[in-house]
């Protein structure tokens, strides 16, 4: 049991990457927090998820684009657990449009969830661990495109290539307080972020050829990640990102 004694905070985690991130860490033993939106039948049923893998859990609902509730949901995790040793900022949200017709009220909403929302949960968790000998461990669910281009998703890739430099940042700023930061960056999984491209045969297709491996990745592939930098066995790592990806970053093929 690698998380045994752990309690681990997943935002987002009523659906796709975030909820196979909850039960595969409690699979290893970890006690799961898990936080949504709401409290409903998507977080409920991660909780039986994470129950049927052997540990327990609890929700506390709230939006991480509010500061205030970031605060509120960090303190709650803090007394109810009686501590929180790991922090999976999950929770993110992407907007299509041309560049030209983005509109304020989507691009706030993008930067408030991925980068503003995992900025100040990070802040909010990072400054229990002052004068404290625990250890802490922050892991950012960011994406392939923290690095590469994707048109029509210019919001989407501020945000993750923000959370690229808050990951380093922080890497320097918290280690002293004996708090690892890394960053897990999915390329394209099987979840409900991409309902729209799996229901598209044709776009599926495209999709598939650019990835070497051949296949899109599952949220298991990205858990695994996650459960390995959240255990012991990463102790020294800190400031990275890991692409779960399938080789899909770095292809290039001329036709
Ligand atoms: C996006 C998906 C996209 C994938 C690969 C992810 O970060 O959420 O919509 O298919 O990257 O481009």
């Amino acid at each position: 049991m690698r998380m045994q004694n752990n309690v681990v905070l997943v935002t987002g985690a009523g659906q796709g990457i975030g909820r196979a991130i909850a039960s595969r860490l409690a699979s290893e033993g970890a006690y799961i927090i898990i936080n949504d939106l709401y409290e409903n039948d998507n977080t409920r049923e991660t909780l039986r998820e994470v129950q049927g893998a052997g540990s327990n859990g609890c929700i506390i609902a709230g939006d991480v684009s509010d500061t205030v509730i970031c605060r509120d949901i960090i303190a709650e995790g803090f007394s109810w657990a009686g501590g929180i040793d790991v922090l999976v900022n999950n929770a993110g949200i992407e907007r299509n449009a041309e560049f030209l017709d983005v509109t304020e009220k989507d691009f706030d909403a993008v930067m408030n969830v991925n980068l503003k929302g995992a900025f100040f949960m990070t802040q909010a968790f990072a400054q229990h661990f002052r004068n404290t000998k625990r250890k802490g461990r922050i892991i950012n669910i960011s994406s392939v495109h923290e690095e590469l281009p994707f048109p029509h998703f210019t919001s989407y890739c501020i945000s993750k290539g923000g959370m690229k430099m808050m990951m380093r940042n922080l890497s320097i700023e918290l280690a002293p307080l004996g708090i690892t930061i890394n960053n897990v960056a999915p390329g394209a999984i099987e979840t409900p972020i991409n309902k729209s491209l799996l229901n598209n045969p044709q776009q599926l297709a495209e999709l598939t050829h650019n990835i070497p491996a051949g296949r899109l990745g599952k949220p298991l592939d990205v858990a695994n990640a996650v459960l390995w930098l959240a255990s012991d066995e990463a102790d020294y790592v800190t400031g990275s990102t890991v692409y779960i990806d399938g080789g899909l970053l770095w292809n290039y093929q001329e036709q």
